[in-house]
């Protein structure tokens, strides 16, 4: 099984990338099945029902969280109807939304589930203890199981890979914007990278404007946060999975530049 794991997609920019590449993406790679986290897709804070859809109908086929989930208010209703969308699994247990999702695909079943870090970010449930918990929770037959670490730290990012390393097939950092070089199957067959880049403009600072970034750093005052529009590029990783074991076989960084 080809899986596709985009990096957060970033506002109009980002969404633009999955709309104009994911098709061509998806035929070239030969991909089962497209995963993207997708917490900024409303221009930089939140998802809504309307774009959630929008990228459904590109070819998405789960959409993954993190903090900015609950940016957008109306996510709120939404989240309970449509399972397709997780956030992460470790708020406290009234929160609306699933942290876990079971993609059906050609005979097979494909977990993923979406964890947030707690260090530099809200003190949610242990991410460690709560991953366990739902992995205790998935059936049998679910081989292949796919983790969205949604965290700030690369040291609880490399802990968290190596504490499901046999466990999973892949743990995939996000969260940061920043793409990570070191992906590598770890040696019980879990595909591990810190973290995926994102879906979006990188003459950015994390896809905000860069002199609205750097004025903010300069002058520590509240700014309003826009987002970028130049050298828009559509990242993840591509991970190969064994559909019978959940062993993962490669994994991949890609990067496709918008050429606009
Ligand atoms: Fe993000
Ligand atoms: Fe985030």
């Amino acid at each position: 099984m080809n899986i596709l794991f985009l990096g957060d997609i970033i506002g109009s920019s980002g969404r633009k990338a999955i709309k104009s590449l994911l098709g061509a993406a998806i035929n070239e790679f030969s991909i089962d099945m497209v995963i993207a986290n997708g917490e900024n897709a409303a221009g930089g804070f939140g998802i809504t029902k309307k774009i959630a859809e929008e990228l459904f109908d590109y070819g998405i086929d789960v959409i993954t969280s993190g903090n900015h989930i609950f940016d957008k208010r109306e996510i709120l209703d939404y989240l309970p109807l449509c399972e397709k969308i997780i956030r992460p699994a470790n708020y406290p247990e009234e929160v609306p939304g699933n942290g876990t999702y079971i993609f059906s695909i050609n005979g097979f079943q494909a977990a993923v589930i979406n964890i947030s870090g707690v260090v530099f970010m809200d003190s949610l449930n242990c991410p460690f203890r709560t991953v366990t918990r739902e992995l205790e929770k998935l059936p049998e037959s679910v081989k292949v199981k796919i983790i969205d670490f949604h965290a700030e730290v690369t040291s609880e990012k490399m802990c968290m890979g190596w504490y499901l390393d046999r466990k999973v097939s892949a743990v995939i950092g996000t969260h940061t914007h920043v793409p990570t070089a070191d992906e590598r199957v770890l040696p019980n067959g879990t595909g591990y990278i810190t973290d995926v880049w994102m879906t979006g403009p990188y003459d950015s600072v994390i896809g905000v404007k860069k002199d609205i970034a750097l004025k903010k750093f300069l002058t520590k005052m509240p700014i309003r946060f826009d987002m970028a529009k130049k050298d828009i590029r559509l990242c993840g990783v591509l991970v190969t999975i064994d559909d019978d074991t959940g062993r993962c076989h490669a994994i991949k960084r890609v990067s496709i530049p918008l050429n606009t």
